[in-house]
């Protein structure tokens, strides 16, 4: 639109309705789908710029280091979009650091975090020398130390405690209480620093909590900084001198659209708490930058009557793309890609599989649906494709990424050849 000679820019960064048609960074969403088919993700390039800004601008000049968390999504061209704005990354598995590498990350600017680390993963990450393997027991800090002695090159390690804060977010999800398998109590921990002094291969760097994911309450995150920051004091008068606190991740998101924590308070939370210990900060955020930045979009393939009120409108996305809703009960806006006036129907949005959990959205209010309808399901772009899975032989989707006025495939749709390439058609594998 053009007005006195000013050219309008009626670019808005993520999803938003432009004259009644939903829109990803100024792209016709109607219009991928059209090309790309669905089920399809589609990912906002400039969201999540926008989003990996928010927080990294939030700490100002105190130092700091994003590691995005990879699990939220490992897609090569989001990890080397986030690799090139100056995010490290934070690994959970010997196949999330290969990635990782091949997103351009060097072993320096990853952390390695994982409840279960196999001997084999434990080897590679001791000979790669990452910027730390994230411990989470006494026994596994033993093995590290043997492959380090081993190869005749000491680790880098940080001690994953279990701080038993409630993080409130869904059980899960919440991995800060002591009845959860994550880290070392903190008893523990201590007794476990006190027979550091004399391990020359293991180089304590840092200590490292995670209470949990989805944490929408500032308190549990700003009561995990003040805790790694008191441990960190505590190891300082014991002699041991960290080169940074790992506070993890599990800043949460608006999924309904009420306010949730902005990641200035958040950033202002955990910096306030470990500033006097005057030590560096990671963070291991996944969810809050990946998430609101990608959508499903799924196409409606059938309706029919569900009672006297409300019909079920059966998509071709469900718990094979998204698993949230069956796993977690979550919540997920579901709109049209073009809105409408019409007076709202009642519809429970469910997907293809054959599982009654397979609902993507309960009792929702839509504008009437027409089959072949396309539905966006939003803050879709953490934990969706990630946990995606080939159950019911469903390929796994095509993934586009929007940037600058275009759509670029990031992932091809899987193919039926792709899916069965790994099998040997009943004849067995070949005898080794
Ligand atoms: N660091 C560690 C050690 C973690 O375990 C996680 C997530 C993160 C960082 C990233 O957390 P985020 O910033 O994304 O909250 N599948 C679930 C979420 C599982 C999170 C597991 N750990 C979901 O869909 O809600």
């Amino acid at each position: 639109m053009i007005s006195g000679g000013i050219v309008e820019s009626r670019f808005v960064a993520g999803f938003s309705l432009v004259d009644h048609h939903l829109q990803c960074d100024g792209v016709d969403l109607g219009a991928i789908a059209a090309v790309e088919g669905t089920p399809l993700y589609v990912y906002s390039a400039e969201l999540l710029r926008a989003r990996f800004h928010a927080l990294d601008d939030a700490f100002g000049t105190y130092p700091h280091a994003l590691h995005y968390a990879l699990k939220a999504n490992s897609n090569l061209a989001i990890g080397r979009l986030l690799h090139g704005l100056g995010s490290c990354a934070d690994a959970n598995s010997i196949w999330e650091i290969d990635v990782a590498r091949r997103m351009g990350f060097r072993p320096d600017q990853i952390v390695f975090t994982g409840v279960g680390k196999s001997p084999e993963e434990l080897e590679r990450a001791v000979t790669l020398g990452l910027k730390a393997i994230n411990v989470e027991s006494a026994g596994e800090l033993a093995r590290i130390e043997a492959l380090a002695v081993a190869h005749g090159q000491p680790a880098r390690v940080a001690v994953r405690i279990n701080p038993d804060i409630d993080a409130k977010s869904h059980p899960h999800i919440s991995t800060g209480l002591k009845i959860n398998k994550f880290g070392v109590p903190v008893d523990a921990a201590r007794e476990l620093f006190t027979t550091l002094s004399g391990r020359p291969y293991l180089k304590l760097v840092a200590v490292h909590v995670h209470i949990g994911s989805q944490v929408t309450s500032l308190e549990p995150l700003r009561g995990a900084a003040e805790f790694v920051a008191a441990i960190a004091v505590e190891l300082r008068r014991m002699g041991m001198e960290l080169e940074y606190v790992d506070v993890g991740g599990g800043l949460g998101i608006s999924y309904d659209g009420s306010p949730v924590i902005e990641p200035r308070a958040y950033v202002e939370a955990i910096v306030d708490a470990v500033r006097p210990t005057g030590l560096p900060i990671v963070i291991e955020p996944g969810r809050s930058i990946v998430g609101p930045a990608g959508v499903l979009l799924g196409r409606v393939i059938d309706l029919k009557p569900r009672n006297a009120i409300s019909d079920f409108a059966v998509l071709d996305a469900g718990m094979t793309e998204l698993m949230r809703p069956a796993l977690y009960g979550a919540f997920h806006r579901i709109e049209p890609l073009r809105a409408s006036g019409a007076e709202p129907r009642h519809y429970e949005l469910v997907g293809p599989v054959c599982e009654s959990s397979d609902v993507v959205g309960r009792d929702r209010m839509l504008p009437p649906l027409a089959i072949g309808d396309v539905v966006a399901i939003r803050d879709a772009g953490a934990y969706g494709s990630a946990m995606a899975s080939n159950y019911n032989r469903r390929p796994l989707p095509a993934e586009v990424m929007v940037d600058d006025g275009h759509w670029h495939v990031i992932r091809r749709r899987q193919s039926i050849d792709d899916m069965l390439a790994l099998e040997f058609g009943g004849k067995g594998a070949p005898v080794r």
